[in-house]
């Protein structure tokens, strides 16, 4: 396809849905609320505003104008705005960090799918040891979550298939508003049970003493982690935007919902864990043993639990499907356009590839969990390389990047339309952010989560 022809998306609630269906995702329902819980409470939370609003949202931007510019697949955006210099190879290192964390995000989505036909099936209904068992054995089967991970990577790639328009744009329309409806129901039924203000307790009480270095630390990452920055995924969302689009503004309001999506998350679990006296846990315990028994004693009624679970599980896949949407997107996008092949056939080559790496991925948390790979699993070093190396990387040199080598001309028509909006005071501003404070922050984090500072 060429340059003219390329695809976009066709409206402003398209931008805003499809790019806050990347970034609402298993981030934002499963670690938010915990993190919170565990850091302060409302303190957290405010650290957490502050470093969306400081670190999250200008390093968004600056990958909306990196996108928007190049009109291409990540690699190519980075090596148009560089004139072909050895900056593009942060495009390239933006392009492989989105393609591995597809392979190992696909497999936990895999089980929340395995979670939505369980808890159809009334098979989450036992004591808490049977509900810990079930996961466990679950989790390190050679068959099921392999087979769940190929079937929401078939769902990913008929969406993908379809086009930016009709297939990305299309299910972001339909599964955003879905999403939130859900949460508000299960969020009203789960504030309403006795007892439930002790979750809100948890989730809010500011709690001082709890603030430390690391606090900060964890808001910045999770921050950048629930944005999906500094994995390709925001810039080829925005090679999709109108050379009308807000940027600024797109970035805020994004920010705006993938903050709110969390909070509420946050007031869907708690409040229902502490109604049944249940100490909510981290990491997949949380999601995948603590809530079934919750869901099954909080309210009273079995089917009103049964409702609740089922509605439960088919939010968290969604929420996980549009995120590994926008991850596949990233290599379909790079493959389509580097190899020049067609759309059909690019998707199917990275599906079948996130496949075979997903299953590997799925049975090194079972069959498979004495390979190791830096004295890690699989599922763990894809997890530590993505996570705590190449996204901290990408994100520094994307700042260091727009904000000291790129001609600021260039940065200012993105930002401001080429002029048409007049927040060029908002620039400066922004500009100040990408030179100093996000490469700074980002530096911190990555020092400090080696033990250097
Ligand atoms: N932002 C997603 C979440 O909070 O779960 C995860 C994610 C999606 C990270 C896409 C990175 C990405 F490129």
């Amino acid at each position: 396809m060429s340059k003219l022809e390329r695809a976009s998306f066709g409206s402003k609630l398209g931008v805003i849905l499809a790019t806050a269906g990347s970034a609402v995702g298993l981030g934002n329902i499963w670690r938010f609320p915990y993190m919170t819980g565990q850091n302060g409470g409302a303190v957290f939370i405010v650290i957490y505003i502050f470093c969306v609003l400081l670190l999250g949202i200008p390093c968004m931007i600056s990958e909306f104008i990196i996108g928007r510019h190049g009109q291409s697949n990540t690699a190519r955006a980075f090596r148009i705005m560089s004139g072909g210099t050895v900056w593009s190879l942060i495009g390239y290192m933006g392009v492989l960090t989105g393609f591995l964390i597809s392979c190992y995000y696909a497999v936990v989505s895999g089980w929340c799918l395995e979670y939505v036909w369980a808890s159809f099936l009334g098979h989450l209904h036992g004591d808490p040891e049977y509900i810990k068992t079930y996961f466990v054995t679950f989790s390190q089967d050679p068959v099921k979550p392999a087979f769940w991970t190929l079937i929401i990577l078939l769902a990913t790639y008929l969406i993908i298939e379809n086009g930016v328009r009709d297939g990305i744009e299309r299910a972001s329309k339909l599964m955003m508003p879905t999403l939130f409806i859900l949460l508000l129901v299960i969020v009203g039924a789960s504030c309403m049970l006795p007892e439930a203000e002790k979750g809100l307790e948890f989730l809010f009480k500011p709690d001082i003493s709890k603030v430390n270095g690391d606090v900060f630390l964890s808001a910045l990452g999770q921050s950048f982690y629930s944005m999906s920055i500094a994995m390709g995924c925001i810039c080829t969302y925005a090679s999709y935007f109108s050379k009308s689009t807000n940027l600024p503004n797109s970035a805020m309001q994004i920010g705006v919902i993938d903050f709110f999506v969390a909070l509420l998350a946050g007031l869907l679990i708690f409040p229902a864990a502490f109604s049944v006296g249940v100490n909510p846990d981290s990491g997949p315990s949380l999601i995948f043993i603590t809530l079934p028994n919750v869901f099954q004693n909080a309210f009273g009624d079995p089917t009103l639990g049964y409702i609740v679970s089922v509605l439960f599980y088919i939010l968290l896949s969604m929420a996980a499907l549009t995120s590994l949407i926008s991850l596949h997107e990233v290599s379909t996008a790079f493959l389509q356009e580097e190899i020049g092949t067609t759309r059909k056939r690019a998707a199917i080559g990275v599906t079948v590839a996130c496949m075979v790496i997903g299953v590997v991925c799925s049975l090194s948390m079972g069959a498979w969990s004495n390979v190791k790979l830096f004295g890690m699993t699989i599922f763990d070093t894809f997890d530590f390389v993505t996570g705590q190396l190449f996204l901290p990387l990408v994100g520094f040199l994307t700042c260091i990047f727009l904000g000291w080598f790129v001609p600021h001309k260039i940065v200012k028509d993105e930002f401001t339309n080429m002029g048409t909006l007049r927040n060029g005071t908002l620039f400066h501003f922004y500009l100040l952010l990408v030179k100093y404070v996000c490469p700074i922050c980002i530096l911190f984090i990555f020092l400090h989560q080696f033990g250097l500072i």
